[in-house]
C-alpha cells in the first residue's frame, strides 16, 4: 500500500482555495491533491484513511464558502478528464462526477434527450449536484438518477441503486465520501422542445438572479412553503454590505463578493440575515451553501 507521501507529484501545499471557489474568498488547503486516474484517487483515499488524514472533496466550488483559516488535511480536486467522462447509450447518460453539470446538460440535449435541461443555469459538477440534489422550481437532478457509483472513506467502491437512492429538497442519501459516476435515465424529445424550455428558464433566471457577480447561488434553503429570499428582502437587508461582501440587491438569498472580500465578511452577513429573519418572522434559516 502506498503512503500519502508517495503522492507528492499530484499534491500542492497551501494552495489558496479562494482561487477555486465562486465567492473568491477563503484560506489555503494544507494539501490540494489532483488524482489523474480512478486508481490514483482510490490510492490517495486509502492512504488518507490509514494515516487518519481528513479529506474534503472539492467540486467546482460554486456552493462553497471556505473560512479564512483554510482547511487542514487533504482537499481532493477531481478535475482530471478521467473523473468527468460523459457517455450516452440510448436514453441513458453516464456521467463522471467531476463533469460540469452544464456539460452533462448540453451533451444530453445534443443527443435529443430531455430531463436534465430543467437544471439549466445551475453551476457546479455532477457530483456536487447529486450530493445536494440540485434543482429549482422546475425539478431536481434526483428524479433522473438510476444508479450512482461511490467510493467510501476507506476506499471501497460500491454501486447505489433502487431503495438505496433517495432524494428530497436539496438533500440526498448519497453520504459517502466520494461520488464517482452516475447513470441518468432521460426521455427522447425533439431538440426544439428542449431548447424552448431551456430558453424560458434561462430568461427567468437572468431576470431574477445575480449570475455575473461572484456568488455561491442561494445561501439558505427555502423554509417549507416560504422563500428565504423573500424573507431576507422583507427584513430590509437587500444591498446590505459588510466589508466587501453584500446581500444582492437583485435577489436577497444571494451574497455577492467584491474585490478584497473575506470569508468573515460573508459569515457576518449570513449571521445578520439569520438573526433578522428569526427576530422579525420567527423563522430559522438553514444553510444551503457548504461551509468548510
Ligand atoms: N423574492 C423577493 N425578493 C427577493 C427574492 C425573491 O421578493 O430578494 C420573491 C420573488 O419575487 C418570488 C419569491 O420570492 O415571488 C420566490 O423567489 P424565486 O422565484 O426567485 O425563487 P426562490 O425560492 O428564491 C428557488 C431556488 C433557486 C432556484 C429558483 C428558480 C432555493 C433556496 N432557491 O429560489 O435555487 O434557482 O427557485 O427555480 O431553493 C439555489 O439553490 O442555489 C438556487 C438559486
Amino acid at each position: 500500500m502506498r503512503s500519502f507521501k508517495d503522492f507528492a507529484e499530484i499534491t500542492q501545499r497551501d494552495e489558496l482555495l479562494s482561487q477555486h471557489t465562486w465567492l473568491k474568498v477563503g484560506g489555503p488547503a494544507q494539501f490540494l491533491v489532483r488524482p489523474r486516474t480512478r486508481d490514483e484517487l482510490v490510492g490517495v483515499v486509502v492512504a488518507c484513511h490509514h494515516e487518519q488524514i481528513p479529506v474534503h472533496v472539492l467540486g467546482s466550488g460554486s456552493n462553497l464558502l471556505v473560512r479564512d483559516e483554510g482547511v487542514s488535511g487533504v482537499v481532493l480536486h477531481l478535475n482530471a478528464a478521467a473523473h468527468g467522462a460523459l457517455q450516452i447509450d440510448g436514453n441513458r447518460l453516464r456521467a463522471g462526477a467531476g463533469a460540469l453539470l452544464s456539460h452533462a446538460i448540453s451533451e444530453s440535449v445534443k443527443a435529443g434527450l430531455g430531463g436534465l435541461d430543467v437544471l439549466v443555469g445551475i453551476p457546479g459538477t455532477v457530483g456536487g449536484a447529486l450530493h445536494g440534489n440540485a434543482g429549482g422550481r422546475s425539478g431536481d437532478i434526483g428524479q433522473f438518477v438510476r444508479s450512482v457509483e461511490v467510493l467510501t472513506a476507506s476506499g471501497e467502491q460500491r454501486t447505489r441503486h433502487g431503495e438505496e437512492l433517495s432524494f428530497s429538497y436539496r438533500e440526498s442519501s448519497l453520504n459517502e465520501l466520494i461520488l464517482l459516476e452516475a447513470e441518468f435515465e432521460l426521455a427522447p424529445e425533439s431538440h426544439e422542445a428542449i431548447t424552448h424550455r431551456m430558453r424560458k428558464l434561462w430568461i427567468m433566471k437572468k431576470a431574477t438572479q445575480p449570475l455575473v457577480f461572484q456568488s455561491a447561488g442561494c445561501i439558505f434553503k427555502n423554509p417549507r412553503g416560504m422563500s428565504a429570499g423573500l424573507l431576507i428582502d422583507q427584513a430590509g437587508l437587500k444591498g446590505t454590505r459588510i466589508g466587501n461582501a453584500e446581500i444582492s440587491d437583485r435577489h436577497a438569498n444571494f451574497i455577492v463578493t467584491h474585490s478584497g472580500a473575506t470569508a468573515r465578511d460573508v459569515l457576518r452577513l449570513i449571521d445578520l440575515a439569520r438573526s433578522k429573519v428569526a427576530e422579525q418572522f420567527g423563522v430559522e434559516l438553514e444553510l444551503e451553501v457548504q461551509i468548510w
